[in-house]
């Protein structure tokens, strides 16, 4: 049997320390109501994974404003106070169950599809987004395109991320993930062809970080220091998913190292395998490099359900734990069946994702 026990032993996010090195990874389900509140049955399936052994259970991300930040239809949200305390059952639960948990804050920005506040979407840039619509979570054809967003409007971003940020401590999250990954808004200033501004939000890889490194920032102020606050980094996007920074390591580098002085307390990197090297040419994983330029505590994820595969990418000293999505899906007691050598449960979108989500349709 392989040796797993670096991923039995307790870590500490800045003030969390969890049980274990084994995460849930933020996943979307629209099982919230059409108000955005959480249900009884999000409670329950949080609750699951935290029975099953994860030590941290991240949410899916969850919107934090009333104006353009919902991306999907009965996705939840932490902008009202009302859905903030729909909230308290998913967190009580969580924590009698044992495990930690984050909330994860999205901003759509560019890739909404589903806004009961408004109709059209803002980006850094008035940039069509490629691909199409998400049809797992119930949209059709191309992305509109968006309106570039104002500079009072990345004021108000700011506020709203931090305001979500202090309900979601009000009712007792442990702490939340500022969600910078996958082409959502924060992600869409990060990436070149998506953010043309000629501004100080624009242009050099630290002018397009700018935005982030402002949210988490303010983020931290306004919560103090005995509430964790990280943030999710990726290359690729759910519509793009090959995209790579086409500065490679140096804009790595400067990402990750202005990242790495904001007060976050770690990174959450995610690849579509997460040990691969992140540039060609090039042997470091982009969690590696988060570790190296941010020195910050890394969560490594992407393909990471081989617990022979976990254990390698802490013990390499790349990351301090990992998250599991797919796999955790398939094995909501994926922790528990590492420790006893139980024969893992494979993936099959058809079995694992309907029973959650209102979906009609999925293919990943
Ligand atoms: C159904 C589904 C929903 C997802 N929703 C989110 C989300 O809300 N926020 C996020 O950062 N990533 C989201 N992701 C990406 C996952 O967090 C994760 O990065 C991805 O599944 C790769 O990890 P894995 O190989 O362990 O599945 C989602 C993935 C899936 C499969």
């Amino acid at each position: 049997m392989i040796k797993t026990k670096s991923l039995f032993e307790t870590v500490t996010l800045g003030s969390t320390t969890l049980d274990n090195r084994i995460g849930l990874a933020p996943m979307t389900r629209i099982s919230a109501t059409t108000k955005g509140w959480a249900t009884d049955q999000m409670a329950s399936y949080y609750t699951s994974f935290a029975r099953g052994g994860f030590g941290l259970i991240i949410t899916e991300g969850t919107y934090i404003d009333d104006k353009y930040s919902q991306t999907y239809l009965d996705q939840p949200g932490i902008a009202l106070e009302e859905q903030a305390q729909s909230w308290k059952q998913v967190v009580d639960s969580v924590h009698a169950a044992g495990a930690k948990i984050f909330m994860q804050l999205q901003h759509s920005g560019p890739l909404s599809q589903g806004n009961r506040f408004a109709d059209e979407t803002i980006a850094p840039s008035a940039v069509q987004p490629k691909g199409e619509q998400l049809s797992f979570y119930l949209g059709e054809g191309p992305f509109q395109t968006p309106r570039e967003i104002t500079k009072e409007e990345i004021a108000d971003v700011v506020k709203s991320f931090v305001h979500a940020a202090k309900r979601a401590q009000s009712v007792g999250f442990d702490g939340i993930e500022i969600h910078g990954a996958n082409g959502y808004l924060l992600d869409a200033f990060l990436t070149d062809y998506a953010n043309q501004r000629e501004d100080e939000y624009g242009g050099s890889a630290e002018n397009r970080v700018r935005l982030l490194v402002d949210i988490a920032e303010a983020v931290r102020d306004a919560v103090g220091q005995r509430f964790t606050v990280g943030m999710r980094i990726s290359q690729a996007k759910v519509n793009d998913y090959t995209h790579k920074w086409a500065g490679k390591e140096n804009e790595a580098e400067i990402i990750f190292g202005r990242l790495g002085k904001t007060g976050l307390d770690y990174l959450h990197v995610t690849e579509f395998e997460a040990w691969q090297p992140a540039f060609e040419p090039g042997e470091a994983s982009l969690a590696a490099l988060a570790k190296t330029y941010s020195q910050l505590p890394i969560i490594a994820n992407g393909q990471l359900e081989d617990p022979e595969k976990a254990t390698k990418i802490i013990e390499a000293g790349h990351a301090d734990m990992i998250t599991l999505g797919k796999g955790a899906l398939a094995n909501q007691d994926w922790a528990h069946k590492v420790q006893s050598g139980k024969p893992m449960t494979v993936f099959d979108s058809e079995k694992v994702l309907k029973p959650i989500a209102k979906i009609k349709a999925f293919e990943l």
